[in-house]
């Protein structure tokens, strides 16, 4: 018999590729990342992430509103940090009244339902653009952990539902799982960057927040002594079952496209829920591409996010949320 098995009568018309498809985007699979700036009525395009906004509070008010109708229920949130405000010890991200903890309050006023989630890291804050407080050209561990706690704390205290620790120190999810609890936060849930690669794909994300490494004697150039070599696979394990370890909730693999093996070997080892966070690196390549005709931008986006689910993604921050949900409802 030839062929011994006609595989292609599954792929026969479009019935029956819906009927035995096995990964299937909804609106529920996403976290949407966004950019908050001070000031009113600012609605500021970042110039390498096409369609991409850094919103003030007003306009992210109206911001999360369009989300929640469209079905997404879920924002990560990032803050601009003016200039004068920076530090070597980021002392603006606990202020109780800063632009973050602000952020939170406005979305759960607008929004009540709308679920959370806030970055915590010292570079948005930081004069050097780094994850943690330098001293001699090296990122000190512990005490910026001690920092992030209280960042946390901070953030809980506004309302966020899960904090996200996105630096990479050794032993921060613990600090802040022990002071929450330790505050009484006890619901307040971690979902920790866990395989946070030393990534290339990041350069948009840190033009729209102006935080890259400054270009400084005695400040390390990139974040390669905390953020995890792409070489690496093991290690991607070790980080995340610690994490797991320390009282994660959700864990996170990133950039998403470069590290589908990494989000299929964890997710195969853990069982809690893994996140990918899709970067502003890898956002950026596809709207350069269609925007000159080369790719065909909802077809290669929609393939994207379906081949990180595929891999083992149970939540993926990305982007493209809006587009894909307006593409598929
Ligand atoms: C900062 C942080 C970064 C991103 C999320 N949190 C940048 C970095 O580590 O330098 C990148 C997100 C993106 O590129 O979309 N701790």
């Amino acid at each position: 018999m030839f062929p011994i098995k006609r595989n292609r009568r599954l792929r026969t018309n479009e019935a029956i590729r819906s009927l035995v498809r096995e990964t299937i985007i909804s609106p529920n699979d996403f976290l949407v990342p966004l950019f908050v700036v001070e000031g009113k009525g600012i609605k500021d395009e970042i110039p390498s992430m096409p369609n991409y906004f850094r919103l003030s509070l007003d306009l992210l008010e109206k911001e999360v509103k369009e989300l929640w109708a469209l079905g997404l229920k879920s924002v990560l949130l990032f803050v601009k940090v003016e200039d004068a405000l920076k530090d070597n010890k980021g002392t603006e991200a606990i202020n109780p009244n800063g632009l973050m903890q602000r952020a939170i309050k406005t979305i759960k006023n607008a929004c009540p339902d709308m679920l959370i989630m806030t970055d915590v890291a010292l570079d948005p804050y930081s004069s050097y653009g780094h994850d943690g407080i330098v001293e001699n050209g090296v990122i000190l561990n512990d005490e910026s952990s001690d920092i992030l706690a209280e960042m946390a704390l901070s953030h809980a205290k506004a309302g966020s539902d899960f904090i996200a620790p996105s630096d990479m120190n050794d032993g921060r999810t613990l600090k802040i799982r022990q002071l929450l609890e330790q505050e009484g936060f006890k619901n307040t849930g971690i979902m920790a960057y866990t395989a946070k690669y030393a990534s290339a794909f990041y350069g948009p994300f840190r033009d729209a927040l102006d935080s890259a490494p400054v270009d400084l004697v005695d400040v390390p150039k990139d974040k390669k002594t905390y953020q995890m070599d792409y070489g690496n696979r093991l290690e991607a394990l070790r980080e995340t079952l610690i994490d797991i370890e320390e009282g994660a909730d959700i864990v996170m693999v990133k950039p998403g496209l470069c590290y589908l093996d990494i989000v299929r070997e964890i997710k195969n080892e853990v069982n809690v829920p893994v996140a990918v966070y899709q970067v502003s690196g890898e956002y950026a390549m596809l709207k350069a591409a269609s925007e000159r005709g080369w790719l065909d931008h909802d077809a290669v986006m929609m393939e994207q996010v379906t081949a990180i689910k595929r891999a083992g993604a149970d939540i993926i921050a990305s982007y493209f949320a809006k587009d894909v949900v307006k593409l598929i409802s």
